[in-house]
């Protein structure tokens, strides 16, 4: 699995300690910046690390800002992408089982370094069901201009 992982300066430290995760679990990744906690503007970063992942070039995306939220809205903007904000361990499982999610959002402001990192660990690995979600999916991407 290939991850692109951004965030802004909000979710700097976050970012970090995902990185330390992802290789600690021998996963690969792209790091989209920032690199620092200087202030910069989360849609510089949900951008490309959204088209990035529609485009196919990496698997899943990981997002932090300071809530999550601004990446969120950005990343879904993006056609094929189904990015999920999860601050719990439920909705982290069941946006990849049911609506198989691409990119993961997070904010570091929100949610404790423990529970952010067992959020991304379910998250990387739960599969997608299938079966009715996958009917459910093909009606979001009509939505969005594409093939049923
Ligand atoms: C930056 O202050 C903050 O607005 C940003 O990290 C994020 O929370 C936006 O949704």
């Amino acid at each position: 699995m290939k991850v692109a992982i951004g965030s802004d300066h909000g979710g700097f430290t976050l970012k970090e300690e995902i990185k330390l995760l992802l290789a600690a679990a021998d996963i690969e990744y792209q790091d989209f910046g920032t690199h620092s906690d200087d202030s910069v503007d989360y849609p510089d970063f949900a951008r490309p690390v959204s088209e990035a992942v529609a485009k196919g070039e990496y698997d899943r995306g990981i997002l932090i800002c300071g809530t999550g939220i601004g990446m969120s809205i950005t990343a879904n903007k993006v056609p094929g992408i189904r990015a999920s904000l999860c601050h719990d361990c439920f909705s982290a499982k069941a946006t990849r089982e049911h609506n198989d999610a691409n990119i993961l959002c997070m904010g570091e402001r929100v949610v404790g370094r423990g529970l952010a990192l067992e959020i991304t660990r379910l998250w990387l690995s739960t599969e997608f069901l299938g079966g009715r979600h996958q009917r459910r999916l093909d009606k979001i991407t009509a939505l969005e201009g594409g093939q049923q």
